[in-house]
């Protein structure tokens, strides 16, 4: 496959505030000197801007990672996940036309496509919503024939369903991602041959679906004020947020009274200072649970890393974590005695911070991995609404189960 920089290219391009923050927020996770490496993540914030990458958008990148601009040309033209021509401004139509999905009917796909947006690939529609690719397999080879359609795939399908969804979305309308003849997932098309008894315990979508419908941003453009800040990568631009490496206590709270040295202030007999300490990278050698076993390296052993806690909710006010699925009063009592208060608190956990609170949450353990807690909590810190939350904030329940 060829791939070109469009003909026709914007005089400039530039990150909004927010996407720009973001970006930066990104370089802070490699060494000093290797901020290149948030290449492929910067490069993807400017197509989730625009729709597509022009060369001032590729080269604007290059500058803001302090990279010759070659080196960044090269990485957009190598992937096709970057688009290098104008797109549709609904959505690029990307049709799999490796052998699974050709077998099963990939080519009435593209027929269907040429037909209704434009006889020729990367060539934006009459209405200018839509165009649409060739692409190599996508990887759902046991849902052929499939399309990716802005962030999502859309599986099993026919050219009569890919019309459907095209005309619904033409009309401002995103159809769920996923299956569209039914089917749960990858099973085969009548049914369970095995592993029946778990057939009622499914939920109604497969995790990629529920994910697709939780994120909502299948065919949205991002200009940042949509995304949550991780404030985990925040400290190099953000003075205000630094943790002192000798304290402990980040600016905000350092004038704070502390906790007496030692005093437990949580379930597990750790202090926050304590915690604190920890998420600093120092040993927090003395802190015991009520087991006495070292609560820095969490109950069940070396898991992980403690993420930092507050002493008391911000501004005397604890978000409801009830409203993420999966925690009920007693989680969100024990999220509490660990010093998670806040949604953005809980967004930002990374992997490590993620496989602490799993291990410590004594009765619960692999909860907050299993229900997504990370996932939930960023939409919620963001002030959107999750499936879960909405139901729950209508009739009131919960859900520890
Ligand atoms: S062949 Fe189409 S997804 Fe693999």
């Amino acid at each position: 496959m060829l791939r070109r920089l469009s003909p026709v290219q914007p005089d400039s391009f530039e990150f909004t505030p927010a996407n720009l923050e973001w970006a930066r927020a990104q370089m802070t996770k490699y060494p000093e000197g290797r901020q290149q490496s948030a290449i492929i993540p910067v490069l993807w914030r400017a197509q989730e801007q625009e729709g597509w990458l022009s060369r001032p958008a590729i080269e604007y990148c290059a500058d803001l990672l302090g990279m010759a601009h070659i080196r960044a040309l090269e990485v957009a033209t190598f992937y096709f996940m970057f688009q290098l021509q104008p797109v549709g401004s609904v959505a690029n139509i990307q049709i799999c036309g490796t052998t699974s999905c050709m077998i099963c009917g990939a080519e009435e796909l593209v027929e269907l496509c040429k037909r209704k947006i434009a006889a020729t690939p990367h060539t934006v529609s009459a209405d200018g919503k839509f165009s649409w690719e060739e692409v190599e397999c996508l990887g759902a080879c046991a849902n052929a024939p499939m399309a990716q359609i802005g962030k999502d795939y859309y599986e099993d399908l026919t050219p009569a369903k890919l019309e459907k969804l095209i005309d619904a979305m033409s009309d401002g309308k995103v159809p769920l991602p996923g299956p569209q003849n039914g089917r749960f997932a990858s099973e085969p098309a009548s049914g369970l041959t095995s592993l029946r008894d778990l057939q009622g315990e499914a939920d109604d979508l497969n995790a990629s679906a529920s994910l697709a419908r939780q994120h909502g941003e299948t065919l949205k453009r991002i200009d940042g004020t949509e995304a949550p800040i991780l404030t985990k990568w925040l400290p190099k631009d953000r003075p205000d947020q630094a943790v002192d490496q000798k304290t402990g206590q980040n600016e905000t709270t350092k004038d704070e009274p502390r906790p007496a040295k030692g005093k437990p202030v949580d379930a597990t007999g750790v202090t926050n200072q304590e915690a604190r300490a920890d998420t600093a990278g120092r040993p927090a050698a003395t802190a015991k649970d009520a087991d006495g076993h070292n609560a820095a390296a969490g109950q069940t052993g070396d898991v992980g890393r403690r993420p930092e806690g507050l002493d008391a909710p911000r501004g005397g006010s604890a978000d409801d974590l009830k409203m993420i699925k999966g925690v009920g009063p007693k989680l969100e009592e024990l999220l509490h005695s660990l010093g998670f208060f806040h949604f953005d608190q809980i967004a930002a956990w990374g992997k490590e911070e993620l496989a602490w609170v799993d291990a410590n949450l004594e009765g619960f353990k692999g909860r907050a991995s299993r229900d997504e807690w990370v996932l939930q909590a960023k939409t919620l810190a963001a002030g959107g609404e999750t499936e879960f939350s909405r139901r729950a904030d209508a009739d009131g329940r919960y859900d520890e189960e």
